[in-house]
């Protein structure tokens, strides 16, 4: 057995050319441009991001299966902006500003559930599904003509894309087909619209959503920020850049990181991953550069025996390696067959220096008590898996541990520590090299944007 990849830059996992798997090329554009790090802190940045980026893009809102049946809701915070995405009785999902016409107040106060209709709590108004009119309390004591086009709740453009709900706020923007840039069937090899949310964690951490993004956009800090990782991860990942400030990192999983001296010896995180594949550790004999392919073909193994079809379109590399992947601005979904872990970087409504991390874990339970959910995902003891309970978002305050785990407690504090940084009159601004071209892409389109350009 082989690992099947030399751990060396450029990085470059070796996919056949035109697989989903494969190497992109490195735009010859690329630049090494130096950016004006007041966009991590200045408000004349957020205001122009809040003129010319938030109302443009594509944002993601949440998921379908959130919202199965009709009657089914579920509200996204962007900012001072706050969505009603809705399942209608036609099946149809559709979303409006959680906004009542009467006099502006919230009409949904609660992050999710089912009802038959909205009654706004000011005054009772009430709302269908789709977001028409169903009635005025006290219609009598109104001027017919103030109220004759029958308001209803503002509606948004809103679509799906491989069990991913999006909604934009533009009416010019092009549809969310045109403007996804990765290939078909990239995400939708994943069938992430059969698995279910069993964690939500909204936390809000003491940065720039940027400087967030930022930091889960590049492997380059895990030697040092978290070494821990380097037992079972290889962290020179094979960075890709797609069209529309789309991109991905595969990060390797199973293997020991080129820095690390002894690759002699299995480390312990590889003997716990290879035995959650069900490769029995003390009849393994192999090297560490073997653990990644017999995980691989384990998981394949395991995939045919739970009858889980979908592993039949994924690569071998895809069955252990993180394909973390950059949506434009500000969502990256690191995923996995098993599951997905959907990291969302959202603006506080006012303050440039704080942004709201959504951390959320979806798995794809399989009724098999011999298929459970593996450790790495990190979900606390006791978690309901099942998906018939649609768990509550919990919100954490800054300063308050999010308990995320080891490595998410090393970013919170990195983040800060940057935020703190980039401020200084002594930081001229980001020096990015290749590991960091996602960075790049990501800062450029978003200029585009800024400029007017897009
Ligand atoms: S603000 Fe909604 S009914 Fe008055
Ligand atoms: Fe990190």
């Amino acid at each position: 057995m082989s690992e099947g990849f030399k751990a060396q830059w450029p990085m470059d996992l070796g996919a056949p050319e035109g697989s989903l798997e494969a190497k992109q090329p490195r735009p010859a554009n690329i630049g090494k441009d130096v950016v004006d790090p007041a966009r991590y802190y200045s408000r004349e940045f957020m205001n122009a991001e809040w003129e010319y980026l938030w109302p443009k893009v594509w944002l993601l809102a949440g998921v379908t299966s959130d919202i199965r049946d009709a009657g089914d809701f579920t509200v996204f915070t962007h900012g001072h902006e706050q969505f009603l995405i809705t399942r209608t009785h036609d099946g149809d999902i559709r979303a409006f500003y959680n906004v009542c016409p009467h006099r502006g107040n919230r009409v949904c106060l609660t992050d999710h559930g089912s009802v038959r209709q909205f009654s706004c709590p000011f005054h009772g108004w009430t709302f269908n599904l789709d977001g028409t009119l169903a009635g005025i309390t006290d219609e009598h004591t109104y001027d017919p003509d103030l109220i004759r086009h029958r308001p209803g709740l503002g509606e948004v453009r809103c679509d799906t894309a491989g069990g991913l709900i999006f909604i934009n706020m533009d009416g010019e923007a092009p549809p969310l087909k045109d403007w996804i840039g990765l290939p078909p069937g990239y995400i939708e090899n994943y069938e992430i619209e059969h698995m279910n949310v069993v964690r939500h964690v909204r936390s809000e951490w003491l940065a720039n959503w940027k400087t967030g993004v930022d930091a889960f956009y590049e492997t380059y800090h895990l030697p040092h920020i978290h070494p821990q990782t380097q037992g079972v991860m290889e962290d020179y990942s094979q960075v890709d850049l797609y069209p529309n400030g789309f991109s991905r990192m595969i990060v390797p999983i199973g293997v020991k990181s080129h820095r690390v001296g002894d690759q002699d010896n299995l480390d312990p995180y590889q003997v716990a991953f290879l035995a959650e594949a069900g490769v029995d550790p003390d009849s393994f004999k192999g090297t560490p550069r073997d653990v990644r392919p017999a995980i691989q073909k384990a998981k394949r193994e395991r995939g045919k025996q739970f009858g889980l079809d979908y592993y039949d379109r994924l690569t071998d590399g895809q069955l252990t390696d993180s394909w973390a992947t950059g949506y434009f601005p500000n969502v990256q979904i690191g995923m996995h067959p098993e599951g997905v872990f959907i990291m969302r970087f959202t603006p506080h409504a006012t303050d440039p220096e704080r942004f709201y991390y959504d951390n959320i874990t979806m798995f794809r339970y399989v009724d098999d008590p011999g298929f459970t959910v593996p450790a790495w995902m990190g979900l606390p003891e006791g978690t309901d898996v099942s998906g018939e309970i649609r768990p509550e978002v919990e919100h954490v305050p800054a300063g308050v541990n999010p308990e995320l785990g080891e490595v998410l407690d090393q970013d919170v504090e990195l983040v800060a520590a940057v935020q703190e940084g980039v401020k200084s009159r002594g930081f001229n601004g980001p020096l990015w090299c290749e590991q960091e071209d996602r960075l790049r892409h990501f800062h450029r389109e978003l200029d585009r944007y800024l400029s007017g350009g897009a």
